[in-house]
């Protein structure tokens, strides 16, 4: 059974590694542990068995609006929902501050993370040119969440 909660300091080694897989350079690991101790802007919320974690979400807040500024799920344990699970009990997690408005930057191509947000209801509002390092274009999708 897959659980969600927010991240600790001891999850700063699991994201650091994902985070260098996905953006391909070595980033400071310093960066996400000072968002997780002392950064009140920015959470961290963690997806896991009862062995291990698998996945997890990032976002920067301020006020009603949220920017997800990274959603990754282990590949062995790719689409079976936690991508889901993840921005749910995000929301969940904000609840008292609904409606929020919700926004994100993806790489034009990359299909799985696309359906995954319009599944949960993100539309594309923006197209930056050229926003990535090799030249692909970034969509800028939205969403406006609230009960
Ligand atoms: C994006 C990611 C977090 C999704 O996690 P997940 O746990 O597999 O997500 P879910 O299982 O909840 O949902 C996946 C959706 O993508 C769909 N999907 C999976 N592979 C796909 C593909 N190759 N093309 C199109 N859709 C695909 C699934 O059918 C599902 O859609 P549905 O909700 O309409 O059924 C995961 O693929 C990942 O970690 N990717 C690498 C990191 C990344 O690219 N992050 C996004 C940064 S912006």
């Amino acid at each position: 059974m897959i659980s969600c909660r927010q991240a600790t300091i001891k999850d700063v080694t699991f994201i650091y590694q994902c985070e260098v897989e996905i953006f391909n350079q070595k980033i400071a690991i310093d960066l996400i542990k000072n968002d997780i101790k002392y950064h009140d802007n920015t959470a961290y919320f963690i997806a896991e068995t009862a062995d291990e974690v698998v996945g997890y979400l990032s976002i920067l807040k301020s006020d009603n609006h949220i920017e997800i500024i990274n959603i990754y799920v282990l590949k062995r344990w790719r689409n079976r929902g936690i991508g889901h699970k993840l921005f749910n009990y995000m929301t969940f997690y904000y609840q008292k501050e609904l409606p929020l408005e919700i926004s994100l930057e993806v790489r034009e191509y990359n299909n799985q993370a696309i359906a995954l947000y319009k599944s949960l209801g993100f539309k594309t509002i923006n197209k930056r040119k050229q926003y990535y390092q090799d030249g692909e274009d970034a969509l800028v999708m939205h969403c406006l969440y609230e009960e």
